[in-house]
């Protein structure tokens, strides 16, 4: 697909679709909760689409009416054994939540998906779970999927995680329910906390100190109505377009703002950026806002610690506007972007070079020198719907035609975003 340079500002208001994080975990925890759960702004991107499939497959009925999806849980013992593998698609988040689910049940499974996710670490999710009697291998032996899952009995542990990660957390926490005892994870930085939020909102116990989250065996999880915020994630590329690009003012309804996924608001802010957050309301059990943004001049920061995990998904964007900031960016911390839907960091300053940035790879992040020009390349996506995105974006800024190939992969989260993008630029 090809883009060029916008020759106008970016104008206009919209919602971006709901967040792919609380999506997913709205369809798993209203499977295993008695009672409908009624999904309200649900994502349909692929991703939230394996999630869908695979709990299906598990017996549970699930309509999928467009922006409203009701799952008829069976309670938590109500799965039923599939009846081939359980295919993950590109989604890590279902193949590391759902495993922490699967590994109590009275059935065996195996869990697979696309070439990406085959290639992603699951040793990360199978020490703990192991840990607490989990049987749970993979199937090359390789730390990665396909993964075999058998039935066992699981008890309650403290995990000391070595990585920030809210899949890693929520597995460990998901297990939790089916164990004996009390389970505990505390992590290195805190991660998103929609597993904690929203176990507490289905009737679990669950308790969150610091860095460290708590959850008691359930008995019962009981299915609500969840309405699903915008996700800051999405938002995030026309944040970044009205930022960089003159003459932009963009309005984003509806967009959660948990602080622990609000980095990308703090870091450009931080940044100098003309963003403001108005009406700020709670939807359920997140925190959302309208987001007003119009173009600004930026300045390079330094970006690392804690901060890490509330904007890693946003990283690639981030690194795209540091091109456009005066000075230097620093991002560091972030060797977690290595092993994502691509190695991030990588492909990010290949990109990024190629467009004319001066950009260098570090360990655990990037380093950039803002301010020169940025000019048309070809750009692959490696099929990471993110690194699509973010090249999209660049490219309004860049003189000349900016290639994205497989362009197409941003269904996996925002299948309309092109749509999107195009309308903010007629506006
Ligand atoms: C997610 C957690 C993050 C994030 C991913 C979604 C989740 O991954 O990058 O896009 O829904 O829990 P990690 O847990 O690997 O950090």
């Amino acid at each position: 697909m090809e883009f060029t340079k916008a020759t106008k500002g970016l104008n206009g208001s919209l919602s971006v679709p709901g967040d792919k994080s609380i999506s997913h975990r709205a369809v798993m925890l209203g499977s295993i909760a008695r009672g409908t759960t009624e999904i309200h702004h649900f994502l349909q991107g692929a991703d939230c689409l394996s999630t869908i499939s695979c709990f299906r497959r598990m017996g549970i009925e699930i309509e999928n009416r467009g922006d409203v999806v009701l799952v008829h849980g069976k309670g938590m013992r109500g799965l039923s054994a599939p009846s081939g593998m359980l295919d993950c698609g590109n989604s890590g988040t279902t193949m590391r939540l759902m495993s922490g689910i699967l590994a109590a049940q009275p059935f065996s499974s195996t869990l697979t998906g696309d070439a990406s996710i085959r290639k992603r670490p699951m040793k990360r999710i199978m020490d703990p779970l192991s840990q607490m009697g989990a049987k749970i291998s993979s199937i090359h032996d390789n730390g990665c999927a396909p993964l075999r899952v058998r039935s066992s009995r699981l008890h309650g542990i403290h995990y000391n995680s070595p990585v920030a990660s809210a899949q890693v957390k929520s597995s460990v926490l998901l297990a939790g329910l089916y164990a004996e005892g009390a389970t505990s994870v505390t992590e290195p930085a805190l991660s998103r906390n929609h597993t904690e939020l929203m176990l507490r909102y289905f009737g679990a116990q669950v308790t969150s100190r610091d860095t460290t989250a708590s959850v008691e065996p359930a008995e019962e999880l009981y299915g609500a109505k969840v309405e699903v915020p915008g996700d800051i994630s999405s938002a995030a590329y026309f944040i970044a377009a009205a930022l960089m690009v003159p003459g932009s003012e963009v309005f984003i309804r509806n967009v959660g703002i948990n602080p622990t996924r609000d980095g990308i608001i703090r870091v450009c802010q931080a940044m100098g950026a003309d963003l403001t957050l108005e009406n700020v309301r709670s939807q359920g059990a997140e925190p959302t806002a309208d987001l007003l943004v119009r173009y600004s001049s930026l300045k390079g920061i330094e970006i690392g610690g804690a901060i890490i995990p509330t904007l890693i998904d946003e990283l690639p964007v981030i690194a795209a506007m540091a091109c456009m900031a005066q000075g230097q960016t620093i991002i560091r911390d972030a060797a977690e972007l290595k092993v994502k839907e691509s190695n991030r960091i990588r492909i990010m300053v290949e990109n990024l070079a190629a467009m004319g940035a001066d950009i260098t790879e570090t360990e655990d992040g990037m380093v950039i020198q803002g301010g020169r020009p940025l000019h048309g390349a070809e750009i692959d996506s490696h099929l990471d719907h993110r690194i699509a995105m973010t090249f999209a974006v660049a490219a309004l800024t860049a003189d000349g035609v900016t290639k994205i190939k497989d362009a197409d992969c941003v269904r996996i989260s925002y299948p309309g975003f092109y749509q999107d993008l195009s309308r903010l630029q007629e506006g």
